[in-house]
């Protein structure tokens, strides 16, 4: 007799062991091993054929091809992220923190697509019907023509889909709350969650509707359990946001079909989600003119600019060892920041506790916010505003060299559009063009003239309470 193969599988990673241990080798987490009646390696006995292969026709990579045929959904943010649009045929999973508005990104996107007369199917296994209607009532969506159902049976889901008018849109919330008869495993669990997903990404790529996902996020910040679907799909998005900001920002982390470096920036309101078309204005619309420690950033996300606000603040530390803190930016980017302004600079910081936060809860990636982030912590340290009307920008090297960016122009001309008069950034040489923004270009060489500049016209080091 045969006995199952593996059947502890890691709730985490999906990695299989045929005895329960605490900690999972392949991916290092702890107590996410359960026990899963998936009879081997998670292939459905229903599929496990007998017969010999067929051969099939190999094809050349020229040939008759029509462009991915797209349907955008109307909602000009969510489709900047997804690549212009639903890709017929594609698999896209929307993962996000409890709460945040992954249902309500959903019911508005399937009630535009349903508008524009495309068949749209939501599907929820979490709420009823009648909490979804709610949710579409108090949104005014409830004359959308929204095909809703509560369900969470795959077979039935399929069976249904299949009968009358192709899907163009297919949502289910969530992939956790998915069963199929074919694996015994419970509901949630790795294996649950995969064949699930097997199935219903197979039935999208031969009906050829696009398929949303929704995946709960644990607190790390990962797609819980399915880490696997993420490869199964075209497209992961990621909806984030500061729980106390009404900001939400969808990412692309993967995009088969389109770009990963486009945000979608929405705002949580009674309504539902607004799209925020202007990302910089709302970045900075709660300004503190001229306090020392804030400094605007000129960023790229994707290919739009969007200026926003870093605020830095420097302050003795009480302890032995000093905090640094980062909200929105990377700490081992503020780490090397710190290092060149003590090496080079002659900043001394390893007395201070600095904390950097981006305002607005944008998550920034560019390095190019080295020399904004910089500006920040001096003007922090020396108690010295830095200009209210300047916008920074510029990548530090670890010599203390300020480095060219990428799409300076871009930058230059959202800056003079939201009325700010000049730029601190990087010296150009022949070829970078910056363009003719009207704006007064302070450029810098290194990270000791900027913070000569900041420093000569600060009010002195910050004075403690006693
Ligand atoms: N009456 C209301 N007015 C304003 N905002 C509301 C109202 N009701 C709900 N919200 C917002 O909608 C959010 C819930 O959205 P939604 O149910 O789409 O989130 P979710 O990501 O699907 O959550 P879950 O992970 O629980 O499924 C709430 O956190 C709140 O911010
Ligand atoms: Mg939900
Ligand atoms: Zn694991």
């Amino acid at each position: 007799m045969a006995k199952a193969l593996a059947s502890f599988v890691c709730q985490n990673c999906g990695a299989a062991y045929n005895r329960w241990q605490g900690k999972c080798e392949s991916c290092g987490e702890w107590n996410t091993l359960v026990e899963e009646n998936a009879g081997g390696a998670a292939v459905p006995s229903s599929l496990r054929s007998k017969r010999k292969g067929r051969a099939f026709a190999l094809e050349s990579l020229t040939g008759d091809t029509h462009d991915a045929p797209r349907t955008p959904s109307g909602m000009a943010e969510l489709d900047r992220v997804t690549g212009g649009g639903f890709v017929r045929g594609s698999v896209l999973l929307l993962g996000g923190d409890p709460g945040i508005g992954k249902s309500t990104l959903l019911i508005q996107a399937a009630s535009l697509m349903a508008r524009q007369k495309h068949r749209s199917v939501y599907i929820s296994g979490e709420e009823a019907v009648a909490q979804v209607r709610l949710r579409a009532e108090r949104l005014g969506l409830a004359n959308a023509p929204v095909q809703l159902a509560a369900e969470t049976s795959v077979e039935d889901i399929i069976a249904t889909l299949s009968q009358g008018a192709r899907a163009s849109l297919v949502v289910i919330d969530s992939i956790q709350t998915m069963w199929t008869d074919t694996v015994d495993s419970a509901p949630g669990t790795v294996t649950q969650v995969r064949a699930s997903a097997q199935a219903l990404i197979r039935f999208a790529k031969t009906s050829g509707a696009t398929l949303i996902l929704v995946g709960h996020v644990t607190k790390d910040g990962q797609i819980a359990g399915p880490r696997v679907v993420e490869h199964m799909v075209d497209a992961v998005l990621s909806f984030e946001g500061e729980g106390s900001q009404q900001f939400r920002i969808l990412r692309a982390v993967k995009n088969r079909f389109g770009p990963t470096d486009e945000i979608g920036v929405f705002e949580m309101t009674g309504l539902g989600l607004r799209e925020v078309h202007n990302p910089s204005e709302l970045f900075l619309s709660e300004r503190d003119l001229g306090t020392p420690g804030t400094a605007v950033f000129a960023g790229i996300e994707g290919t739009r600019p969007v200026l926003v606000e870093l605020q830095a603040l420097v302050a003795p530390t009480a302890l032995g060892t000093p905090r640094r803190a980062v909200v929105g930016w990377d700490p081992a980017r503020l780490s090397m920041v710190l290092a060149v302004l003590e090496a080079h600079c002659g900043v001394k910081l390893s007395g201070h506790d600095v904390y950097l936060n981006v305002a607005g809860g944008l998550r920034i990636n560019e390095p190019a916010a080295d020399i904004a982030a910089a500006a920040a912590l001096v003007s922090s340290l020396t108690n010295a505003p830095l200009p209210a009307d300047g916008v920074y920008f510029g990548e530090v090297s670890l010599s203390g060299a300020i480095r060219p960016v990428a799409q300076m122009p871009a930058r230059l001309k959202e800056a003079a559009k939201l009325g700010f008069k000049r730029a601190i950034l990087p010296e150009l040489t022949r070829g970078d063009g910056a363009g003719d923004a009207g704006l007064a270009l302070n450029a810098v060489g290194s990270l000791t003239e900027l913070v000569a500049e900041i420093a000569a016209k600060g009010k002195g080091k910050r004075q403690q309470i006693a």
